[in-house]
């Protein structure tokens, strides 16, 4: 199995589910709340662990009580923690989460995130060169991101990065990554065009990076000569769609040594049961279940 190095947020994620979503000034009565480990890269790290890959995180926790459960948690899961720095006078990231409707609304409080340096992920310089592929995401200072880009190019080491939460992205960041995982607004956003519809009108300097996420619908990816093709999205029961994002781009980086369509198919299918379970985590699947599910779909 690969080796993947994953830089970027852990959060403790609190999560309200609600019947509906509160209008502003509006005091709704939920249904039930839980807490549980999440953040972008905390939680890409746990998914590509489940699936069978050699994991480390890189990132940043606070000094206090979420820090070292949120710790605790990644090493339960097998991820190796040995850069994961513990930050002083500095609160943990937490996520308050309302999830109605299988759907979610988001607010990220990155603290200890927001402190991951250049500075740290040269400090990890080795762990990142040893890395088959690396994975990383925007809730973490664009500076740190553009440092890893860099190592990447330096070493030949192909880099995901997942571009979310959105935001415009320099160039010469784009240039040195590998494949870049969108969704419809995310694309629209890194190219700062809102006309951009799709992959067929990407600009040359994009050619055969982009892999779009599309929800239930799958995901799209058109390679360097403008061919394209589309994984179609496999029906399932939707929980809490919180993940499915990033066990979608675990998967991704965990089978792309099988080439891109084999690991387009397999992301689709792991960000399908991400969602069938409550909490990001809830419904990540292992390599087990991910093969059961693939045999079960007609896809193996
Ligand atoms: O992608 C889902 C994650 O986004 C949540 O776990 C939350 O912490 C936010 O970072
Ligand atoms: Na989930």
């Amino acid at each position: 199995m690969p080796k993947i190095v994953v830089i970027g947020s852990i959060n403790m994620d609190l999560v309200a589910l609600c019947a509906r979503f509160p209008a502003p000034g509006e005091t709704l009565i939920g249904e039930r709340f839980f807490t549980s480990h999440g953040g972008k890269g905390a939680n890409q790290a746990v998914a590509a662990r489940r699936l069978g890959a050699e994991v480390s995180f890189i990132g940043r926790v606070g000094d206090d009580d979420f820090g070292r459960e949120l710790l605790a948690g990644l090493q339960q899961e097998g991820v190796n923690t040995r850069h994961v720095a513990v930050t002083p006078g500095v609160a943990s990231g937490v996520a308050s989460i309302t999830v109605s409707g299988g759907e979610n609304a988001i607010v990220v409080v990155p603290g200890a995130n927001h402190v991951l340096s250049p500075d740290d992920v040269r400090q990890a310089e080795a762990e990142i060169a040893s890395a088959d592929v690396l994975l990383i995401q925007l809730e973490i200072p664009l500076e740190t991101v553009a440092e890893v880009a860099r190592l990447a190019e330096r070493h030949g080491v192909p880099l995901i990065l997942n571009p979310a939460p959105a935001q415009a992205l320099p160039v010469e960041l784009l240039a040195r990554v590998a494949y870049l995982t969108p969704n419809q607004h995310e694309l629209m956003q890194l190219l700062g065009d809102t006309t951009v519809s799709g992959l067929e009108s990407l600009p040359v300097s994009l050619a055969g990076k982009v892999v779009l996420t599309q929800g239930a619908e799958g995901a799209a990816y058109a390679d360097a000569d403008g061919r394209l093709r589309h994984q179609p999205g496999l029906a399932v029961d939707v929980v809490d769609s919180t993940g499915a994002g990033d066990t979608f781009n675990a998967a991704l980086a965990v089978f792309l040594g099988l080439g891109i369509e084999v690991a387009l198919k397999r992301a689709v299918a792991a960000g399908a049961l991400a969602v069938t379970q409550p909490g990001a985590r809830g419904g990540m699947p292992t390599a087990v279940q991910l093969d059961a599910f693939l045999v079960g779909s007609g896809q193996r």
